[in-house]
């Protein structure tokens, strides 16, 4: 493959997704590798060109709620779950259609769509005239990334081009949502907290961590979000070691003796900096990160999500 591209605006990009090629795109949650969801050699390349797992399934990305219903079926609570967070970070797992290459659900008969919040990446979905496959734009088992030039370390040389946007506002990837039954089940905690969710859906419950979600959530199977440091999730600062080959994190100030220290002021920060932060921690060398963890209500449950797998890693 030549030389990836750098580019600066959703035509250019369009134009590249139009030939079947693969362009890192911005999103509000992390950064995406996108490629024409109705392309099947397109989609292979995705996995390639990511080191997925071919039993991993993709997520469609759509511009508009009317899009969904020609790749998936909607339910009544998938309605009216996009009524409320569509476009925002929610994925939602629905009945599929059967429209698209296999491989972008690899055999399921379930479909995972989303409508992104950026305006930018939405843009390009428009000009590009058809749904988007994007997973993270990151090499398979790395953490996703947060900004363009994350995914173009990840990725050089081995996608088209890379288009040029802000650093994700969120940070963490979507919550996914299987939404072909009558209760909303959250199989991946990100974005739109599991409170949100129980306001549209009373009865709205997260897969039990370590349950076997497997079956449900392909993407639990696998090893994730994983710097090279090793991550101590800590539960008190008591737990703290300080060291200088040791970076620490968290909403509180630990005791001196770290290498490097970062203090968030709120947990929608914290999330913000944190893969990201574990690619510095790679990049200056640190042997050891310790976070420490915060309450498991709103965007913290996606964040300690993260933070164990990261620790278990
Ligand atoms: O925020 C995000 O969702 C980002 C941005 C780029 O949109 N994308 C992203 O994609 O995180 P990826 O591929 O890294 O994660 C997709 C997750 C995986 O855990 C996968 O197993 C799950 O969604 N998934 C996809 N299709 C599914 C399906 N039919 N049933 C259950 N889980 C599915
Ligand atoms: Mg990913």
């Amino acid at each position: 493959m030549p030389a990836t591209r750098l580019l600066d605006t959703p035509a250019d990009a369009a134009a590249v997704l139009r030939r079947g090629g693969l362009v890192v795109l911005p999103t509000e949650t992390v950064y995406g590798l996108a490629a024409d969801a109705t392309d099947a050699e397109a989609v292979a390349r995705v996995f390639e060109a990511k080191g997925r797992p071919s039993d991993n399934p993709l997520i469609v990305h759509l511009a508009t709620v009317d899009a969904v219903a020609r790749v998936a079926l909607v339910t009544p609570l998938g309605a009216r779950l996009l009524d409320v967070f569509a476009p925002g970070p929610l994925t939602l797992v629905l009945p599929s259609r059967g429209t698209l290459p296999p491989a972008v659900t690899t055999g399921l008969d379930t479909v995972a769509v989303r409508i992104p919040a950026l305006d930018l990446t939405r843009d390009v979905i428009r000009r590009t005239g058809v749904p988007l496959v994007a997973p993270s734009a990151n090499r398979s088992g790395r953490p996703s990334p947060t900004t363009w030039a994350a995914a173009l370390a990840d990725l050089e040389g081995r996608v088209d081009a890379v288009l040029r946007g802000e650093p994700a506002r969120v940070g963490l990837e979507s919550s996914v949502v299987d939404a072909t039954g009558d209760t909303a089940v959250l199989l991946r905690p990100g974005g739109v907290s599991l409170e949100a969710l129980q306001e549209v859906d009373p009865g709205a419950r997260a897969l039990a961590a370590g349950a076997a979600g497997g079956d449900r959530s392909p993407g639990l199977r696998h090893r994730h979000y994983a710097p090279r440091a090793r991550v101590r999730l800590l539960t008190t600062l008591a737990e703290a070691a300080p060291g200088p080959d040791a970076l620490f994190v968290g909403l509180e100030a630990p005791p001196p003796g770290y290498g490097h220290v970062e203090v968030p002021p709120d947990i929608e920060t914290y999330a913000h900096r944190l893969f990201a932060l574990f690619r510095e921690a790679d990049a200056a060398g640190f042997a050891r990160i310790d976070a420490l963890g915060v309450a498991e209500a709103g965007l913290g449950r996606a964040l300690m999500d993260r933070l164990r797998r990261a620790a278990e890693a």
